[in-house]
């Protein structure tokens, strides 16, 4: 990962925000490369999920085209939104603070945490191995206390947990022993300290809420009815404009609603390079469909975002698809599933989420109708009420219920929800495309040769364009190329500068899939070198034809 994040910076691909300043946590810039890159991957996003796709027909039933149809809705919504959306009460974590060294922890992850001091003792009372006790020693003890294997996925959303190997959870994963009967062990003999600080083991806070979401003002006046939030998802987006969507663009369900945007979370541990920021981009789509069709519709989805990932470049076992159990789904949601890829920082065998597909059923439209819903004792979704009885958060009032001019049926449709990051995505092609071989230099030593195996469709030059030597007419002919790959829409470079291998090598670290050479035999014959970044084969072409060609490899001929 580190070799990664230097030929990131050292080659523009991304810098991190306000770098001259020291930095800021939590924000990420993209450089001259990483712009093409990651505009590459919305529009590869987009041309699936909307351009491409209008002629496709529903899973099941009778085949009927379907509506696929972009949106771009505002940073700042109105602040009920978020409240009808459940963002507000729910997008929110107990949070407690390290009175000793003031580090913020999700209550959730530290309860039940061992104190260092009592780490081994505790536990050997927990499990009531004495001092003479040998069923397992310290060796072992500290062997599998290493092992962070559940780290990720104690912190699914927030990775809070800095020694995930002192919880409970692992501690019982490295005994092999149920978490429960682990529990009542450690209750039974008082071993376990609850509340202390995972990373010194000190006293922490009471738990308090904070809330993910960044606030500001609209106005000049700073007062509650003045606050507004940065959007935390571009769902909601979509959903508050399905009418007018319905309305003005002649759309029936079922249909499509995407939307790529930058949406923002007050993330309280931002790691992992890009993965996981406080500024992020999200490419989102929500599909509104018949009740009756929806699980088939959400398997169509499932299945087809995995493919893309697959379809430009992520091949191998890097990249799972992982349908949630059931006590991991959102509240609403009837099945999701997470694209998830290995990325390097991860130990091995975890995986971080790409993508999450979720079946939302109706409940989107219906808190924005009715006002922000939950669970009743019968697992029914109601509107909250408070203690007057009257709804909570209120939603909009307005009736979003659709009607069917053919079947004359009214019905609130239910929606299938791809939900991916731009710059995850991003960060995943990169990881996957990184790769060091060894090549002959100039010379013909071997040296290592750092390559990106980016998918053509993602590099962000598509050829780069050589005049061997700086004379014999060689650079006016290298710059017409140039030109006429410019000129047929073909992001392209242009370099004179050093020895050719170097400048071959150059481009390969930036996943430069073509290279085109200009050299000795081009005033004579007409024709060109063509190095291709991946087979190293070079082959002779017409100068004439370069543009063409390159166009015909892009498309996948
Ligand atoms: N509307 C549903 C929703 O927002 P999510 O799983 O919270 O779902 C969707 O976010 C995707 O957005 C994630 O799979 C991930 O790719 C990206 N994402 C979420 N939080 C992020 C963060 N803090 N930094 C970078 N990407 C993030």
């Amino acid at each position: 990962m580190d070799d990664i994040v230097a030929l990131c910076k050292r080659r523009g691909f991304i810098f991190q925000s306000s770098e001259i300043y020291g930095g800021h946590n939590g924000f990420w810039d993209y450089g001259p490369l990483g712009t093409e890159l990651k505009r590459n991957v919305r529009n590869a996003w987009y041309h699936d999920m909307v351009t491409s796709h209008d002629e496709l027909q529903a899973p099941s039933g009778a085949p009927r085209p379907f509506q696929m149809v972009g949106i771009e809705t505002a940073l700042i919504m109105h602040p009920q939104v978020w409240r009808a959306s459940g963002h507000y009460d729910l997008f929110a974590d107990m949070m407690q603070t390290c009175r000793v060294c003031k580090k913020l922890f999700r209550a959730d992850h530290v309860a039940g945490m061992l104190r260092e001091s009592d780490w081994v003792a505790s536990l050997r009372e927990a499990l009531g191995a004495g001092d003479g006790a040998v069923a397992f020693g310290h060796d072992s003890l500290r062997q599998w206390a290493t092992h962070k294997k559940r780290g990720m996925k104690l912190a699914p959303g927030l990775a809070l947990v800095r020694e995930p190997d002192r919880t409970l959870e692992a501690t019982a994963d490295g005994l092999e022993m149920p978490f429960a009967e682990l529990l009542r062990r450690a209750a039974a003999t008082g071993g376990v300290a609850q509340d202390a600080c995972p990373a010194c083991g000190g006293d922490l806070t009471e738990p308090r809420q904070f809330n993910l979401m960044f606030e500001t003002y609209t106005g000049a006046i700073q007062t509650d009815e003045n606050r507004a939030f940065l959007r935390p998802e571009t769902a909601q987006g979509m959903f508050v404009n399905f009418k007018n969507v319905v309305d003005s663009s002649r759309v029936k369900v079922p249909f499509g609603i995407a939307q790529i945007g930058k949406s923002f979370r007050n993330e309280i541990t931002p790691r992992n390079f890009t993965f996981r920021s406080r500024e992020f981009e999200q490419m989102e789509m929500e599909f509104f469909c018949h009740p009756d069709e929806s699980r088939q519709w959400y398997a169509y989805w499932r299945d087809r975002r995995f493919r893309w990932y697959r379809d430009l470049g992520i091949t191998g076992d890097n990249l799972i698809l992982r349908d949630h159990d059931a006590d991991e789904l959102s509240h609403y949601s009837v099945g999701t599933a997470d694209v998830e890829y290995a990325f390097p920082f991860l130990d091995p065998g975890e995986f971080g989420e790409l993508e999450g597909v979720a079946h939302r059923g109706d409940f989107d439209l219906r808190s924005h109708m009715e006002g922000k819903l939950v669970k009743d004792d019968q697992g029914q979704l109601v509107v909250e009420l408070d203690a007057a009885g009257n709804p909570r958060h209120k939603g909009s009032g307005k009736n979003l219920v659709y009607f069917d001019d053919e079947t004359r049926e009214k019905y609130l449709p239910h929606v299938i929800e791809p939900a991916a990051g731009a710059d995850r995505a991003t960060l995943a092609f990169l990881c996957e495309a990184y790769y060091v071989d060894e090549q002959p230099d100039d010379s013909g030593e071997l040296q290592a040769r750092t390559v990106l195996r980016l998918h053509p469709r993602l590099a962000p030059y598509k050829a780069a364009v050589f005049p061997l030597i700086k004379k014999e007419g060689m650079p006016e002919k290298a710059g017409e190329i140039y030109r006429q790959l410019k000129r047929a829409g073909i992001q392209a470079f242009y370099d004179q500068q050093g020895a050719i291998g170097r400048r071959y090598r150059r481009q390969d670290e930036i996943g430069t899939p073509w290279c085109i050479t200009v050299d000795g035999d081009t005033a004579s014959d007409g024709t060109v070198t063509l190095r291709d970044r991946d087979s190293l084969e070079q082959v002779r072409i017409p100068a004439d034809e370069v543009a063409g060609e390159i166009a015909r490899r892009l498309a996948g001929g």
